[in-house]
């Protein structure tokens, strides 16, 4: 089954949240890989875009494997998020989606992110500039259940959003204030979907196919959206897409996880302008989250994060994979 986007259909399985400093383009295209069915950028800075910012301009980029993607922005200023979407046109994205949900100070103190949630009439102005500068291109807007627990306004701001033009709508089933603490509100969502039109899109603490199938079945959202569920984990994506296709689903062995993991790495190494020793800090988070959940991966993780080639890289999968096999035998 697809959902419709403005124009653009998605498979409704399930999609990658924007996740600063973590979905970078390899990241991305790992879970695409996978089976994720959308795809959004990291968060990108309206300002940054209109000075002509160079790093700010690499994160726009949208390649061919990576489509349906969605280019993020942040901002606070009407006029800026409009001249921005203009450039970031030429980047080609299939949807431009505003962040209205990040928590973080850097990005609330300036009026952006989550802040937009105390401010529905500016968060209505912004869509509306971007609808208007992204011509045919939909435009999408990520938010929270509200500011804190005394303001819980999703469905307020959902409804003028969707009146400004917005073609779909996210929830992350938190407020501000609980930053990433708690437990994603899923009534939050299922209240937003009840009271628009357009799709939303559930988010919120979906780890696995059952709290996936859970976020569908508890709130009728049109896409579930993952973040850190992905972590060192892009078989999630395989594991819902393969049961919306009737398709078996086998998890993957110790062997598979870290041939992943080198996959993952060499992606990371070949798409970094910077040398092989400087992409392995970049990498060494991902290889940690691979090693998540095994036998002795506490200590595994702590070497991972000393990794300084792909060498060393390789040898530490070789022995990770050594250690769980003599466990088994052990208790076989
Ligand atoms: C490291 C990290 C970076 C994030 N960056 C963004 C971002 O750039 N834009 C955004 O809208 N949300 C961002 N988020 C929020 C996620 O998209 C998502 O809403 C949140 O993690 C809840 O979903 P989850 O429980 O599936 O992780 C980020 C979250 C994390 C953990």
């Amino acid at each position: 089954m697809n959902v419709n986007i403005g124009n653009v259909y998605i498979k409704k399985t399930a999609v990658l949240a924007p996740m600063a400093s973590v979905a970078d383009c390899a990241y991305r295209l790992m879970c695409k890989k996978y089976g994720a069915s959308y795809l959004v950028s990291e968060m990108v800075s309206a300002k940054g875009i209109c000075y002509n910012d160079r790093k700010t301009a690499k994160l726009c980029t949208v390649t061919d494997g990576e489509r349906p993607m969605a280019v993020q922005l942040f901002g606070s200023e009407p006029y800026f998020m409009g001249e921005a979407v203009k450039i970031v046109l030429q980047y080609s994205p299939d949807i431009i989606d505003i962040n209205m949900g990040c928590p973080v100070p850097k990005v609330v103190n300036i009026g952006a992110g989550s802040a937009l949630m105390k401010n529905i009439r500016l968060a209505a102005e912004i869509t509306e500039s971007v609808v208007k500068s992204a011509g045919n291109v939909p435009v999408t807007v990520k938010i929270r259940s509200g500011w804190d627990s005394h303001h819980i306004n999703a469905v307020e701001m959902a409804k003028a959003l969707e009146e400004s033009g917005a073609s779909a709508i996210t929830v992350h089933g938190r407020t501000r204030e609980q930053m990433y603490s708690g437990k994603s509100d899923l009534n939050i969502i299922r209240e937003v979907k009840n009271s628009v039109k357009i799709p939303v899109i559930g988010n919120g603490d979906v780890s696995d196919l059952k709290s996936c199938l859970d976020m569908y079945e508890q709130t009728g959202c049109d896409l579930v959206m993952i973040g850190r569920g992905s972590y060192g984990n892009p078989f999630i994506f395989r594991e819902i897409d393969s049961f919306f296709n009737g398709v078996e689903y086998t998890p993957p062995t110790v062997e598979e996880k870290m041939c992943v993991m080198l996959e993952h790495i060499r992606l990371i190494i070949s798409m970094s302008e910077k040398s092989e020793e400087l992409a392995m800090h970049e990498a060494r988070k991902h290889a940690a989250w691979y090693m998540n959940g095994y036998y002795g991966s506490a200590k595994f993780r702590g070497r991972c994060y000393q990794l300084s080639s792909y060498a060393e890289a390789e040898a530490l999968a070789e022995e990770f994979i050594s250690l769980q096999k003599s466990r088994e035998s052990q208790f076989n």
